[in-house]
């Protein structure tokens, strides 16, 4: 039997609010982003594949005073401000340990198995699936009506110590700023290559 296609294309003003006319944001309005929002976010960013379910993001939601002030002081000049005017950033780390907790997330296999003994391809699976989190971490938060500011620009092994203290076999990786975008804080759209430049049809 032939089965049912369906189009789930998604309309024009979502695909616009998701890409087209998202920007990364450099100052924020004076408008708080709530702990119920960040929950969401996580809510849909934890829907992400990752390699055997390994989910090996750990994200540090950056929301009080204090803890901006300590975060924008390891981040380079051009961050700080940006860094204190918003509601929330959030580190992006990932857990090089995450095997620890594939028999609950993955239940189907003895997956843990396949990554002891192996700290290299650990690393390597734990930076390539939380950076795709983050990715929808982005995705997730604009979704919700959100704007990001995504930073690479910190002392990484100081915002490790600092905000990870508690979890030693994480490392932080980048930050994203998340709330809402002051329009005149960005940029002239930076060049998008087309199709042609860096992708080929084999
Ligand atoms: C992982 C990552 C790191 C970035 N680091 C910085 C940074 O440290 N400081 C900064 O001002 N912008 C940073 N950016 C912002 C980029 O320059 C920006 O997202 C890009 O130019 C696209 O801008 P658009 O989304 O407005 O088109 C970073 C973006 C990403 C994704």
């Amino acid at each position: 039997m032939t089965k049912q296609f369906h189009d789930h294309s998604l309309d024009t003003a979502t695909l616009d609010q998701l890409f087209n006319e998202a920007r990364t944001y450099n100052d924020w309005l004076d408008k708080d982003v709530s702990e119920a929002q960040i929950h969401q976010i996580y809510d849909l960013l934890k829907m992400a594949p990752t390699s055997a379910n390994m989910q090996p993001g750990r994200f540090v939601w950056v929301r009080s005073e204090d803890e901006k002030h300590t975060l924008a002081e390891f981040a380079s000049d051009g961050n700080k401000d940006k860094i204190k005017a918003a509601p929330a950033t959030v580190i992006i780390g990932y857990d090089i340990d995450f095997h620890e907790q594939l028999p609950w997330l993955f239940p189907h296999a003895d997956a843990k198995s396949w990554f002891e003994g192996d700290e290299a391809g650990r690393k390597e699976g734990a930076f390539r699936n939380s950076a795709l989190q983050g990715a929808y971490l982005i995705m997730a938060a604009r979704s919700i009506g959100l704007d990001c500011g995504p930073m690479s620009g910190v002392d990484l092994d100081k915002v490790t110590e600092h905000f990870f203290a508690d979890q030693p076999r994480v490392k932080a990786d980048w930050i994203c700023s998340v709330g809402y975008g002051d329009p005149e804080s960005i940029f002239e759209r930076s060049p998008r290559p087309d199709f042609g430049t860096f992708n080929t049809i084999v």
